[in-house]
């Protein structure tokens, strides 16, 4: 039987594939907004040392289990242990996860190819021309003294981002949020001052009210004198200066509703949005029932390198931009007052997910190649390709972002609703470097969603005696069913609509998805493999693949995955159920 079994048809495929799978939505989509929200530099040292501490050594022993066994997960640890035991269930799980990320991935993949057309089309040219006719309206019909107040809000709003993280950082995160929830139960009530005395009657929330009071006093303290700076810095502009900022400023402000509508256009239209996931889950498809190397490793070996290629295009691009050098310390230069410890735990399930860790992907990559050889080599290659991709698309779109003044924290609708606007402003060459920018996002991600549906159908194939195109199709359209809650979870008065799942914010199904895969089922994922490929896995087989490294490494890595790993990964979970809340336990006052 072994003999039959795909193989890679050479080490330069199989570590494309396997970086291919790597890179994808996570590195583009999700690191940057991930990012932005963590504050930028320290949370990319602290994402670094997660990928070196936990990422590799797991990211090589998933590659081990795989090549040792020559099996899918689910097969793997039962040929390991030579009978089936409860390692299996590992496997089981990665094959859940895979389905599950894998429908709401062809969704967001969906809309990177939606984005693709509409930018060839350059669909932000009449919204600017459009933008640009308001604001000029705007200027010629409101008075300056008006203008001035509007603009002086904004700056006064932007500056304030930064002055309130730093003033609220000094109160408990859990006494501030009592406090939040106070103030807004008192707006409520009919009659302020009973409400207040009523409430305060609770020893607990009195004694947080105490604490938060005297904050929110210096905040507001601190808002007026920024206001009063600001207002200040207006003084020497001239009339005309004013309308120019304002026009300016006005017709940014409504190109930019004009790009958040569209996307609210097709992510609010649960068809589109399914006719595009359609699309997509076909090509990857397409691309896996072609084999494992005349489809999946032929897809990657084109796929990857016009991947590099269009990412160095933006790169050098955002180097001529006026943002490039503060997006460049935004990334590079850690701010330590910004490091906060839930970003710690943001930055390891960044890492699993990015690596594609945790759910057998390169289990199941790692089993075709049957080399004993390059183990080490071939996971660093992994990890940095992935890691150089995140930083690099950092490098393309911060400066976008902040040449066109916008909050790096804007969140996962970063990629859909900021970089048009900013392709809108720069006018003709932002319609090429729009379709550059989402056909790249399309790349990344169909190299990543090919070796999703790897996991799951490899699972029919090796362990059902299933054809790989029955398989893949079977499997394939299973997996669309499941993605059509996801697809029309945006869309108003749609039958999953109204689904709310609460854990710490509101989530809607697709954001669900996401959570419940990524927050849990990839870091126990992980954190079991690493102990099977640490404590459990034979020795003998394990010395096979490890031949040929220096001891040192090899004892470098057993002390990451027997104890390191796993006891961080035990800490994010713990994080993920809200045991534990890192950021309150150690929260150091002052
Ligand atoms: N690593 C992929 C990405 O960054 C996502 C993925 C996760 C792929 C898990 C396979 C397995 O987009």
């Amino acid at each position: 039987m072994a003999t039959e079994r795909a193989q890679w048809g050479s080490k330069l495929g199989f570590i494309l594939a396997a970086s291919g799978s790597a890179v994808g939505l996570g590195n583009i989509w999700r690191f940057p907004y991930v990012t932005g929200e963590n504050g930028g530099g320290w949370f990319v040292v602290i994402y670094l040392v997660c990928i070196a501490l936990v990422g590799l050594p797991i990211l090589m022993s998933e590659i081990m289990i795989g090549r040792a066994a020559q099996r899918q997960p689910v097969g793997a640890f039962a040929a390991l242990e030579g009978r089936r035991t409860a390692w299996s269930g590992v496997g089981w799980l990665g094959v859940v996860a895979g389905f599950i990320i894998l429908s709401f991935y062809i969704v967001v993949a969906g809309w990177a190819m939606d984005y693709t057309l509409k930018s060839i089309v350059n669909f932000t040219g009449p919204m600017a021309a459009e933008a640009r006719v308001e604001a000029m309206a705007y200027r010629a019909d409101t008075p300056a003294v008006e203008m001035r107040e509007t603009l002086i809000d904004a700056e006064t709003a932007r500056q304030f981002r930064e002055v309130e993280k730093e003033i609220t950082r000094k109160v408990r995160p859990s006494a501030w949020k009592a406090y939040q929830e106070f103030e807004s139960a008192v707006a409520k009530a009919s009659n302020a001052e009973h409400a207040r005395a009523v409430l305060l009657e609770d020893a607990a929330l009195r004694a947080h009210v105490e604490v938060a009071q005297p904050i929110a006093a210096e905040l507001e303290a601190a808002h007026l004198s920024l206001r009063q700076r600001v207002s200040q810095s207006f003084d020497a502009l001239s009339e005309v200066e004013i309308r120019d900022r304002a026009e300016d400023f006005t017709r940014r402000s409504a190109i930019r509703s004009r790009v958040e509508a569209a996307f609210g256009a097709v992510a609010g239209d649960g068809w589109i949005t399914a006719i595009w996931t359609c699309v997509f889950m076909l090509l990857t498809i397409l691309i896996v029932a072609g084999g494992v190397s005349s489809g999946i490793e032929r897809a990657c070996t084109i796929l990857m390198p016009a991947l590099f290629l269009l990412i160095l295009v933006l790169v050098i691009y955002g180097f001529f931009m006026p943002g490039f050098r503060e997006a460049a310390s935004f990334v590079f230069k850690p701010d330590i007052h910004e490091l906060r410890p839930s970003g710690v735990l943001a930055g390891m399930g960044q890492a699993f997910f990015s690596l594609s860790l945790g759910m057998g992907a390169l289990i199941t990559y790692g089993s075709y190649q049957r080399t004993k050889r390059g183990l080490a080599g071939e996971s660093v290659t992994i990890a940095a390709m992935d890691t150089g991709v995140a930083l690099l698309a950092c490098l393309m779109i911060f400066p976008i972002v902040f040449s066109f003044g916008q909050a790096p924290s804007a969140g996962p609708g970063l990629v859909f609703m900021s970089m048009p606007l900013a392709f809108a402003e720069i006018g003709q060459a932002g319609m090429l470097l729009g379709a550059i920018f989402f056909g790249l996002l399309v790349f990344a991600a169909i190299t990543s969603s090919i070796s999703l549906l790897e996991v799951v159908a490899s699972y029919f194939i090796d362990e059902r005696g299933w054809s790989r195109r029955k398989a893949t199709w079977v499997v394939g359209g299973l997996v669309l069913l499941l993605s059509m809650p996801s697809a029309f979870s945006y869309a108003p008065d749609s039958f999953i609509s109204g689904w709310t799942a609460s854990y710490g914010s509101n989530f809607d199904f697709l954001s669900t998805m996401d959570y419940l895969a990524s927050n849990w089922m990839l870091p126990a994922g992980g954190f079991f493999i690493s102990l099977y490929a640490g404590w459990v896995m034979p020795k003998h087989l394990r010395n096979a693949e490890l031949e040929g490294l220096a001891p040192a490494l090899v004892l470098g890595w057993l002390l990451l995955v027997r104890f390191v790993a796993p006891a961080m990964v035990i800490v994010i979970l713990m994080q993920s159920i809200g045991i534990l809340d890192a950021d309150e336990l150690l929260f150091r006052g002052g």
